[in-house]
């Protein structure tokens, strides 16, 4: 029996963005098909300790992931993702940082390149923290990018990743901004990757035809997108039981009326759905669920255990 342990530098060779997006795709449409035992996270100390776990039937194999998350500290997340199977022995111990923001890019890849117009090109994101990098490079997987405005409170933030990911952006035209307001007025994806805790932007701000991201709010106290946006919007999520037990904005717009419990449909569903929903304003709203750490766990474990 043997327990392999994986740095950070192992996981990035060993996943491309587009294989994690695929993997992600695939664990998403299996969700739906109930392949998933997957419980509502735990949350202890209001979501400074997290703890997740996913079993898929198919193959007989689950994670385990906890996580520290503290907002004041570089990397901002930081733990450990589990993979076991009950076909073997050996078992697999990730670092769960890299982990989750290549899996929650590669959710926001797969909601990217069903829900954005097709041509769609024009890229602006809000905070420019660890999850950051990911968010880009899955939105540039599936459309790739004429420009990119990268926003954030701090300025030397968005200069920083600016300048991370010019060398992999040839082509693309990278400029940063601190208005939220004015720099998605004429986006055509955006992405909040924020803790913010009230809305980024007005809803006003947005052009008519839109997709946008949003995975920063993950405590009933937390929201990135306004009411108005959400109301007017076809809104998808990663998970009902999950979005409706920790994600603050769409709790609040069912608080207020601006959305009913009927507005919101699954990923796993909207893939599988005959037609995709991709007029006017789209919406995808993910909180994070650890059938999506299974899915580049898997990855993971096929290319490291014997
Ligand atoms: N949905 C998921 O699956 C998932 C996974 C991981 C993290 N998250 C969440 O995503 C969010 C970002 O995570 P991170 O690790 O990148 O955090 P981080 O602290 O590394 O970065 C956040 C960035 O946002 C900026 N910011 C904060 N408020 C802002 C505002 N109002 N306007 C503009 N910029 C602002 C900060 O200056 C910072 O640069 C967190 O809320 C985190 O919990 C979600």
């Amino acid at each position: 029996m043997q327990t392999v342990t994986l740095a950070p530098h192992e996981i990035r060779e060993a996943v491309s963005m587009r294989e994690a997006i695929d993997a992600v795709r695939g664990g998403f449409v299996d969700l739906a098909a109930g392949q998933f035992e997957m419980p509502t996270r735990t949350a202890m100390r209001d979501g400074h300790f997290l703890v997740m776990n996913a079993h898929h039937r198919a193959t007989a194999s689950a994670i385990v992931k906890t996580l520290s998350v503290n907002f004041d500290r570089v990397p901002a997340i930081s733990g450990t993702v589990v993979w076991t199977e009950t076909g073997r022995a050996d078992t697999l111990v990730a670092d769960a940082a890299t982990v989750t923001t290549l899996r929650t890019g590669a959710a926001v890849g797969v909601a990217t390149d069903l829900l954005a117009p097709a041509d769609a090109g024009r890229l602006t994101l809000i905070g420019a923290g660890g999850q950051a990098p990911d968010q880009v490079r899955a939105v540039h997987t599936v459309r790739p990018l004429r420009e990119l405005t990268v926003v954030d409170s701090d300025p030397r933030r968005a200069e920083a990743l600016a300048a991370t990911l010019a060398p992999e952006l040839t082509g693309t035209r990278i400029r940063t901004a601190t208005d939220p307001g004015a720099a998605v007025a004429d986006a055509e994806i955006v992405c909040c990757a924020t803790p913010a805790t009230s809305p980024l932007f007005p809803a006003r701000a947005l052009p008519a035809e839109v997709h946008v991201n949003a995975i920063g709010a993950f405590r009933p106290t937390m929201r990135e997108l306004p009411d108005e946006l959400l109301a007017s919007a076809t809104v998808v999520i990663d998970e009902r039981a999950a979005i409706l037990a920790e994600a603050g904005e769409i709790l609040h717009a069912l608080e207020s009326g601006a959305l009913t419990e009927d507005d919101l449909t699954e990923l796993g569903t909207a893939l599988t759905a005959p037609e995709a929903p991709r007029a006017g304003r789209t919406v995808f709203k993910t909180v994070g669920v650890a059938m999506q750490d299974w899915t580049v766990a898997r990855l993971l474990a096929d290319k490291f255990l014997p």
